[in-house]
């Protein structure tokens, strides 16, 4: 890749990262916990169901040890709901059904427990969200004994619940735990480095405790952008980036906002990258193709002096203007303003420079969530102006370049940059987690992205 040289000085020259921008907030709504609380049935289940050790049977002459299986935990209830400015909680009712190894028949019992849980949720050191318990409790109800009740002694059933409720009180809540830490190593992933575009990549990263309300829960999160491995820092104001309440989506479970200074910051990493500057050849075999000093050599009489013979043209198009990106209600521009030098080979097959233009294109900027990745895709919007920067083939007549010109990069150009905006930019997620019929909608200085989550393994 052409313009990745150069990128070590560059990187001399971009001081190291150290402030905590550009913006964005993920906000979770309570939709999601609903979808959490469904997903979480079956794991959860699967955790309730603890081994129990043997009971000693203490009513007969000797002591039976008794084998106690759970035949199934049946979970007709569970709900998750915000904790203001704390967490989460969990409640939930369930039946545990036992099987009791009992000669001469089997005993079934029923047991209703309720289960509650407060977890806390925090920013970890690494700047990563974690879970954890910060309150457990299971309550028992009476045991239904459904089989095998004519022939149990009423002094073996009391101890028999005592055992088992004494087993569960023990492991249940442990088990919630276990299940929650497990989550934590899913929330770490938050923070993986993912492709902004060529050599440049984003890592995201929570830079303060969560908003807890008990509508949604809020995250502030950094970006930073890297160049070639190596963190940069970008000149930006210092103004934190507020999401506003009633944006996007209403019932969505994410929100996602994104402060300007997320695509000012992407844009810039593009141009200093040189990933915006492009060349565009003219193929001399190509009949029809118009780059070529026969053609320019009808609208400027030196070149056609000079170029007696047809050579194809170069195009060296830059972007050292940096592109700016601009955020109004339902919709989105990006100005770019290329540097076009005009060259052609001379006799010994070296380039020499014909002209120079300065070049203002206004571009309507279309964006789209497609995974987890925020795309866009660009069109000309009004007029592409076109002004002559310097020129070693005398008076150039604008109008009638302006028209050549403007065919000739417009396209390549457009392609170009489409290309590279299709590359998008991560939003913050975990692994295995994607937005569902995501929207995208552009508001003044930021956009929001709401939509639903799926998890997947
Ligand atoms: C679970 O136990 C409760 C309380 O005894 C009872 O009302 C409910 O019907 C039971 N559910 C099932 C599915 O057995
Ligand atoms: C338990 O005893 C009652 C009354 O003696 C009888 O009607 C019932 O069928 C018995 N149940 C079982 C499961 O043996
Ligand atoms: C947290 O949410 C409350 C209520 O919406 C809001 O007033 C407050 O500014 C938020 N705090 C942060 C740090 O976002
Ligand atoms: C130069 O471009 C013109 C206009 O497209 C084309 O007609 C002509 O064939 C080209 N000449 C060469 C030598 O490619
Ligand atoms: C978007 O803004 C640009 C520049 O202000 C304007 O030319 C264009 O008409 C606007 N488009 C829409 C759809 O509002
Ligand atoms: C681009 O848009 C800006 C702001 O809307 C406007 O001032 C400028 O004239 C436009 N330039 C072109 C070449 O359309």
């Amino acid at each position: 890749m052409a313009w990745a040289r150069g990128l070590g000085l560059l990187l001399v020259l971009l001081p190291v990262v150290g402030a905590s921008k550009p913006g964005i907030v993920v906000r979770l709504n309570k939709e999601v916990l609903s979808y959490v609380a469904e997903a979480g049935k079956v794991p959860l289940r699967q955790a309730l169901q603890v081994p129990i050790p043997h009971f000693l049977d203490r009513s007969g002459q000797v002591i039976q040890p008794t084998r106690i299986q759970i035949l199934n935990v049946h979970l007709p209830y569970l709900q998750l709901k915000f904790i203001a400015g704390f967490g989460i909680r969990l409640s939930a009712a369930t039946n545990f059904t036992f099987k009791i190894f009992r000669v001469p028949e089997p005993l079934h019992l029923m047991l209703p427990v309720a289960l509650l849980a407060d977890t806390l949720v925090a920013q970890g050191s690494i700047g990563t969200p974690v879970v954890s318990i910060s309150a457990c409790y299971s309550l028992f109800n009476k045991a239904i004994v459904f089989d095998g009740y004519n022939s149990t002694a009423p002094t073996l059933l009391a101890p028999l619940q005592k055992h088992i409720k004494a087993v569960l009180r023990n492991k249940l809540c442990l088990r919630i735990s276990n299940l929650v830490q497990g989550l934590n190593v899913h929330l770490g992933t938050l923070t993986g480095l993912s492709p902004v575009g060529p050599e440049s990549q984003v890592r995201y990263t929570m830079i303060n405790a969560p908003n807890i309300t008990k509508d949604y829960i809020s995250f502030d999160i950094n970006a930073v952008l890297f160049l070639l491995g190596k963190p940069i820092i970008l000149p930006m104001d210092a103004t934190p980036f507020v999401l506003p309440s009633h944006v996007g989506t209403s019932g969505a479970m994410a929100t996602v906002g994104l402060s300007q200074d997320l695509f000012d910051s992407a844009i810039l990493l593009l141009q200093k990258a040189g990933a915006l500057n492009m060349d565009i050849t003219g193929q001399l075999k190509l009949s029809n193709n118009p780059l070529n000093t026969s053609t320019l050599g009808q609208v400027i009489p030196e070149v056609a002096r000079q170029f007696p013979e047809p050579r194809p043209l170069a195009l060296k198009v830059q972007l050292d203007a940096i592109p700016v990106v601009t955020l109004h209600t339902n919709n989105a521009t990006l100005r770019i303003q290329p540097f076009v030098e005009v060259l052609a080979p001379d006799s010994d097959s070296a380039f020499q420079s014909l002209f120079s233009l300065d070049v203002v294109v206004n571009l309507s900027l279309q964006l789209y969530v497609s995974e987890v990745r925020l795309q866009g895709t660009t069109s000309v919007l009004g007029n592409v102006q076109v002004t002559v920067a310097s020129s070693n083939v005398g008076f150039i007549e604008m109008e009638q370049v302006q028209s050549l010109m403007g065919n000739v990069f417009q396209r390549p150009l457009l392609d170009h940059l489409n290309a590279l905006l299709s590359i998008g930019v991560a939003l913050p997620s975990v692994i295995n987690l994607r937005y569902i019929a995501p929207e995208v909608f552009v508001y003044e200085g930021y956009i929001v992205v709401s939509g639903g989550l799926l998890y997947q393994r």
